[in-house]
């Protein structure tokens, strides 16, 4: 890819991201305007910064719709996103605008797929409770029947969602004697793992693994009736996407004890409000949203976007387009 641009393009960064891929913008010569802050930027000095940019370099929580493509203006040539998931994008808009719009897939997915499992395990093995005890003294002594949770040898694991992240989780649970994997997707896939309908997953799963994109038919999948199926045994996991699960459903289960426990490194909004009943649950584990979290995958990630605006911008072939 060349990566020498015949005029000087600008691009607005939306965050504080790895500098590598900073670096990979300024090399090619574009004129590299950020917002470089940890926090987002406000959207009203979003909607100014991006005035006749010719790209954008956004993340997950910039919402990419019709308010801020007039504000960028005609210029605005590509988008690219620093993240696999893209539901905070109107890809219609953008088409109708013949905006191209770059992510980052697989770079991202050994790292998604290891919190999937330690989420799992935190959740299933009662981790967070075990740690509490250490520090606050309620440990006293080794008790059989204490912090007890449902082992992973033997069980059934289900995953919604057998993309990239959903088949590595598959391959992650390798090495730890899983009776049976089964999935829900719209299409097969070949595997060892076993393709079922949705109810069947719920009916099955001893651990429930969501791991599939946030569509319109995602949306509040998992609600009270999804709930009602589920095995009062069962744990249910999700690093995909908040809104596929209805917390206040959530919680109502969870405080029933319709299920078990829940591991959520997403939810709606973000963050979860402090007061939020799930926070006060024992059976509940909830994480920053930090599935993608390690070294290697965010610099990869911040790279890739910059690449896929730089192929973009020289008319090239971007290396993930949407
Ligand atoms: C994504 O990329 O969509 C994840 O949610 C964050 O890395």
């Amino acid at each position: 890819m060349s990566t020498t641009l015949s005029r000087q393009h600008s691009v607005y960064v939306t965050r504080n991201v790895p500098e590598s891929g900073i670096q990979l913008l300024t090399s090619a010569g574009l004129k590299v305007t950020q917002w470089k802050h940890d926090a987002a930027v406000p959207r009203e000095e979003l909607l100014t910064n991006i005035s006749q940019v010719d790209a954008l370099f956004c993340l997950l929580t910039d919402k990419v719709d019709s308010e801020l493509l007039d504000a960028a203006g005609g210029s605005l040539k590509v988008i690219g996103t620093m993240s696999v998931g893209h539901d905070h994008i109107d890809m219609e808009e953008c088409k109708k605008r013949g905006i191209r719009v770059g992510f980052t897939p697989d770079v991202l997915t050994h790292a998604t797929a290891e919190l999937t499992v330690a989420l799992l395990l935190a959740t299933s093995r009662r981790l967070m409770e075990g740690v509490q005890a250490a520090k606050d003294g309620s440990w006293g002594t080794w008790k059989p029947t204490w912090l007890c949770g449902p082992s992973l040898q033997n069980s059934t694991v289900g995953i919604l969602g057998f993309g990239r992240i959903g088949q590595q989780v598959a391959k992650n649970l390798g090495g730890f004697d899983v009776g049976k994997i089964i999935y829900t997707a719209r299409t097969e896939v070949a595997s060892c793992a076993q393709r079922v309908e949705f109810d069947e997953l719920l009916l099955q799963s001893d651990f429930l693994i969501i791991c599939c994109a946030l569509t319109d038919s995602t949306k509040n999948l998992f609600d009270k009736n999804a709930f009602l199926k589920m095995k009062k045994s069962a744990i249910l996991v999700n690093t995909s996407r908040g809104p596929v699960v209805n917390m206040d459903d959530l919680a109502e289960a969870l405080e029933n004890k319709e299920i078990a426990g829940a591991g959520l490194d997403v939810t709606v909004p973000e963050p979860i409000p402090l007061d939020h009943s799930l926070l006060k649950l024992n059976n509940c584990v909830v994480l920053p949203h930090i599935g993608s979290a390690t070294n290697e995958a965010r610099s990869a990630m911040s790279r890739l976007t910059a690449e896929n605006i730089i192929a973009a911008l020289n008319n090239q072939k971007m290396p993930a387009e949407l």
